[in-house]
């Protein structure tokens, strides 16, 4: 998909999305477990470098589901405590650098929001490792690509999240 495309909403696609089939990579033996991890993606910087990163054959985990958003300051909290509900061990989100956003100040919003949240997300059990914001430019596919293969490990070495799961969501 081409940063030009319409884009769906990151609600809907949330909702559609079964995580329990993320990380059934080919070689997976069974009973082995691997993270699911949602990365929202804004559409004008983070999105367009995990464009190039595939351009370019920098390879990061296939547990790794990425949802596009307009902006950062698209994401609503309550997207962050959805993913968790449906399954996630992990949720990362990207946005352009500080004085690039698009929007002008959305990476800003994102900034504050997603501090305060995830501070109440480990106060709730939610350790600090299983969210993460991360600024990725256009331009910076490596960086993309390394901060996921970063990222999975972490999940990795916390674990399968048990705080937030509701097994009703499970489809
Ligand atoms: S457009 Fe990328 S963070 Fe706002």
């Amino acid at each position: 998909m081409s940063v030009t495309e319409k884009m769906t909403s990151p609600e809907a696609v949330l909702e559609r999305e079964n995580l329990a089939y993320l990380g059934d990579a080919k070689g997976k033996s069974e009973g082995e477990w691997t993270p699911k991890i949602v990365a929202f993606c804004c559409n004008w910087c983070s999105y367009a470098g995990a464009d190039l990163a595939g351009n370019n054959r920098a390879s990061y985990p296939a547990e790794i589901k990425i949802i596009r958003v307009p902006c950062s300051g698209r994401v609503n909290p309550l997207f962050i405590l959805r993913a968790f509900q449906k399954g996630a061990d992990g949720v990362i989100l990207c946005g352009c650098h500080p004085g690039d956003c698009h929007y002008m100040t959305g990476n800003y919003y994102t900034r504050r929001r997603m501090a305060l949240l995830f501070s109440m997300l480990d106060y709730l059990g939610v350790e600090k490792g299983r969210t993460r914001v991360e600024w990725v430019s256009a331009s910076e596919g490596a960086k993309f690509a390394a901060t996921m293969n970063e990222f999975a490990e972490k999940i990795r070495s916390l674990g399968r999240n048990v705080r937030l799961e509701d097994i009703r969501c499970r489809n």
